[in-house]
């Protein structure tokens, strides 16, 4: 493995143990949507990477689309009220939709998308997050049917996860140097 990114300061989610956090989701998915087909919805940007990994575990049939989402102002998490930037292409009544999501945090921008695909009357809709981030305190506005991992309350990038859009192609989870970011 190549050696830790001089703006990291401590990995805390490795490649390998990554790797069977998504062959456990995997195999969930897998056991769950047997007949179903499900349609996996990206949110975009920082779900790509687990949205991809995830797909490749999964043994039932199933598509993938992906919708772009932003907040109005910078109030996007407090107030969960958020944008379409992309729209899904797939018409999705009567789908099994499966919301694949990099990090849940307040969980408030879930929480409105799960509502606006539910008035499009999809058969089900589920999420599927990579991590949740354990804050004290404070409970998550969703319940995840799919949870990876729970993180710690710290600045963490990689895997998907960015600040100021790098980072995300870190093969790992890790913590930021605060001075990259102070
Ligand atoms: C992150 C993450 C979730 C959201 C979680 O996205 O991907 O969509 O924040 O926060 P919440 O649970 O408090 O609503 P971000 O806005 O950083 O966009 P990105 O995916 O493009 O990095």
């Amino acid at each position: 493995m190549e050696g830790l990114h001089p703006d990291i300061q401590s990995i805390i989610l490795g490649e390998d143990d990554i790797r069977k956090v998504i062959e456990r989701l995997g195999r969930e998915v897998s056991r769950d949507y047997v007949g179903k087909s499900p349609l996996i919805v990206a949110v975009l940007r920082g779900a790509f990477v687990f949205t991809a990994d995830l797909m490749r575990a999964i043994t039932v049939p199933c598509s993938v689309d992906f919708m772009a989402v932003s907040s109005y102002g910078d109030g996007v998490k407090s107030s969960g009220v958020v944008r379409i930037v992309k729209d899904l292409d797939t018409k999705i009544e009567g789908r099994h939709v499966l919301i694949a999501e990099d990090i849940l945090d307040s969980g408030l921008t879930l929480s409105y998308l799960i509502d606006l695909l539910q008035a499009r009357r999809p058969a089900s809709v589920h999420v599927a997050t990579f991590a949740v981030k354990d804050i004290e305190g404070k409970v998550p506005a969703i319940d995840p049917r799919y949870v990876g991992v729970h993180v710690p309350n710290e600045f963490i990038v990689g895997y998907g996860l960015d600040y100021a859009e790098r980072y995300r192609n870190l093969p790992y989870i890790g913590i930021l140097k605060p001075e990259v970011y102070k």
